[in-house]
């Protein structure tokens, strides 16, 4: 591959749980990588903006992919900046919840996520493009698994969360076996709020690792106050408190993920 050249890498952040710390990881897997000065593109697909907020954004009407969806707005002129260097957002607000049945209208809706970004992947400005995914198997997250290169899960350490991931393992294999994302992959698996006072946890990652080994990335990301008061602050807890249990993981988080999104060869399943 060309010197100079980038390659934006489109990673999804999913699980179809809600709050099992998928925009906790996004907002500050973005801004641990920007501080390595990697340029992160968020999209917020979430029509709670939880990570526009959490990137110190106020949800505004007509801010949001739903405007370039409908056809009103240039995928470029819906980016915006955010307080931290090197990274930009495609924010959210409560119109994207009529997204699923916008793209539902469109024909070939799975291509609908993709086609949108193309200019952005063209134009090659971003290392990473983090998609914060709504908590849902609906069509707005299987459109932008289509557009992505790779899926990183996460999972609550708690029990029934094999279960879960058997769900998104499914979507991942179908749409690369019925020709929507033939290249798209489990990039990772990513153990959250992780309780070193109880043996649960602890035997959750195991059971996991037991059954997808590397894909679990090592870095476990503990559950840590810091991180749950970050966000009424509009800032990831690497600006709120970088020497936090959380903000630490999250940045050695980002190197692990970092390291292992440079691989040429997706990882097994
Ligand atoms: N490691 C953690 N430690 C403590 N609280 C966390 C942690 N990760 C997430 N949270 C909190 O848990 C809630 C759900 O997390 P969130 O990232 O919004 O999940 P999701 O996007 O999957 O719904 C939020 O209030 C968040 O601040
Ligand atoms: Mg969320």
């Amino acid at each position: 591959m060309g010197g100079m050249k980038r390659q934006t890498k489109v990673i999804a952040v999913a699980n179809q749980k809600g709050g099992v710390g998928k925009t906790t990881t996004v907002v500050n897997l973005a801004a641990a990588l920007a501080q390595m000065r990697k340029t992160v593109l968020v999209i917020d697909l979430d029509p709670q903006a939880n990570a526009t907020s959490g990137l110190g954004l106020t949800p505004t009407p007509g801010a949001s992919l739903y405007a370039a969806l409908t056809g009103g707005a240039f995928i470029g002129d819906i980016i915006q900046g955010t307080p931290y260097e090197n990274v930009n957002i495609i924010p959210s607000e409560l119109d994207l919840s009529g997204a699923e049945i916008e793209i539902a209208r469109q024909e070939n809706h799975l291509r609908v996520v993709r086609d949108l970004l193309a200019p952005v992947l063209t134009a090659d400005v971003y290392d990473f493009i983090l998609i914060d995914c709504p908590p849902s198997l609906g069509i707005l997250m299987t459109s932008s698994l289509a557009a992505a290169n790779g899926v990183v899960v996460a999972m609550q350490c708690e029990y029934y969360a094999m279960e879960g991931l058997r769900v998104i393992t499914d979507v991942i294999r179908r749409l690369r076996e019925n020709g929507a994302n033939p290249e798209i992959h489990l990039e990772g698996i990513l153990m959250t709020m992780y309780d070193s006072r109880t043996n649960l946890s602890e035997e959750v990652v195991q059971e996991v690792r037991k059954h997808f080994g590397a894909l679990v990335y090592k870095t476990v990301i503990p559950r840590n106050i810091r991180i749950s008061e970050a966000p009424s602050f509009g800032q990831p807890v690497i600006a709120y408190d970088p020497s936090s249990k959380g903000a630490q993981a999250y940045v050695a988080l980002a190197k692990e993920f970092a390291a292992r999104a440079r691989r040429a060869t997706p990882a097994e399943q």
